[in-house]
């Protein structure tokens, strides 16, 4: 078979490296690909979201599936335009993949549905927003309707910052049409996690959970980032309440859709808040997560590409999924001053040592090859993922292989898994 692997990051490196071991695949490509794809994959030059030219290149190379990383593509409607064509996609479509596109649409839903989930109002005028808040009192969450790069979720604490994140999405239009709506939901503390399944519409097949750090630096502080590193399993969920969180979070949802004649199929994630041991659903993304992925993957045995085409033909309910259950931690290596501004350029060096470290796998993200070096290309640049007998093995193990990482102006985390660590030793 041939796989053509869409998008650029980590979690699209760990996509191809996991493809790469199954027995069905010939040949990976993958579009546009990193400095770690290259060397397992043919990397094809065309953007992640350019899909008539994609739609061009699966068809010309026979492409037998296509793997969609991230989610604007499929809020595109990347595949209905493969399907129109014949083409196996995995990843749902684009009246589906609104449950990311639109988080009017996915709140709206969940209500319909009875899925737990923060109480919460449409605005599309500044004014009628601004009252509400006034009524409702703080701490508030303000969200733009559409997608943001991860930024239109501002949390509140003031009347004064509520204020100014209404004026900045409706009236200035800081993210453009994207803000033509917004939510104003109430804030639920506690702890978050991501639990993904795959579904093919009526199968629900759990993959493990996981939970990933989002803020730049140390003791989760300083400024929100796409993920500086992850792990896997949570401890933070026990296996009670992962059956509450498939029973509450997934259940009602896929079958509520399969009664309106809509299918999903593919991976859905639940961003998810654990309150009282009771799980709210803070967003659904329509793909796999990053760096969650990076953590999931190289606890699954079995062969993912004959998941995935399990779901596409609609057979999951014969699919099992085997894990190794020792847990997995990776590592974000980032250009320092990521999220805001960061040079590019610097080459790698010590990538050739890590692969012969047992238990250690490398996923690029931001790095690209030039004159046959490898140099950074990116804010997130490498992930560095370990699996350990327990969290303190693979956190101690993972350390260990980034001391032997270098390149100008590299910056990382020191304590991915701190949370889960205090956890299990409680
Ligand atoms: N780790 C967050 C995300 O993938 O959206």
């Amino acid at each position: 078979m041939k796989v053509l692997v869409i998008g650029s990051g980590g979690r699209e490196h760990c996509l191809v490296w996991k493809i790469f071991q199954s027995l069905l695949v010939d040949k990976i490509y993958c579009a546009p690909g990193n400095g770690g794809t290259f060397e397992i994959a043919e990397n094809v030059n065309i953007s992640a979201e350019d899909i008539d030219s994609l739609l061009e290149f699966a068809l010309k190379e026979d492409v037998d599936l296509t793997v969609v990383g991230p989610e604007i593509p499929l809020v595109l409607g990347i595949v209905d335009r493969f399907e129109e064509k014949g083409l196996k996609i995995f990843g749902p479509k684009k009246e589906l993949a609104l449950l990311e596109g639109s988080k009017v649409y996915s709140k709206e839903v969940m209500r319909k549905y009875g899925v737990p989930t923060a109480d919460f109002r449409i605005f599309t005028e500044a004014e009628e927003a601004k009252q509400y808040v006034s009524q409702k009192g703080l701490p508030l969450v303000i969200k733009a309707d559409g997608l943001a790069a991860g930024k239109g979720v501002i949390i509140c604490e003031s009347q004064d910052e509520a204020f100014k994140a209404i004026d900045s999405i409706i009236v200035d239009k800081q993210f453009g049409d994207a803000g033509n709506k917004i939510i104003i939901e109430d804030l639920v503390d506690g702890e978050e996690v991501s639990v993904l399944i795959f579904t093919d519409g009526n199968t629900i097949l759990p993959l493990v959970s996981s939970q990933d750090h989002k803020r730049a630096f140390d003791g989760d502080n300083g400024p929100n980032t796409g993920g500086m590193g992850a792990y896997s399993p949570a401890p933070l969920v026990s296996e009670e309440s992962f059956n509450q969180i498939i029973k509450k979070a997934f259940k009602p949802l896929i079958e509520g859709l399969r009664k309106e004649g809509k299918v999903y199929k593919g991976i859905l994630y639940g961003g998810l808040m654990i309150k009282n041991n009771q799980p709210y659903v803070l967003e659904y993304n329509v793909r796999l997560g990053d760096p969650e992925t990076q953590a999931i993957l190289p606890k699954l045995k079995s062969d993912l590409v004959e998941v995935m085409l399990n779901t596409i033909n609609e057979s999951l309910s014969d699919t099992v999924l085997e894990w190794d259950d020792r847990f997995c931690l990776s590592v974000v290596l980032t250009s320092g001053g990521y999220p805001g501004h960061y040079e590019k350029g610097n080459q790698i060096f010590g990538l050739e040592e890590l692969k012969n470290m047992k238990d250690i796998y490398v996923f690029h993200a931001g790095t690209k090859t030039l004159d046959n070096k490898i140099v950074t290309n990116g804010g997130r640049v490498l992930n560095i993922v370990s699996i350990g007998a327990n969290i303190k093995e693979a956190q101690e193990k993972v350390y260990q292989a980034i001391k032997i990482i270098t390149f100008d102006k590299m910056f990382y985390r020191k304590d991915i898994g701190y949370r889960a660590l205090q956890r299990v030793n409680l």
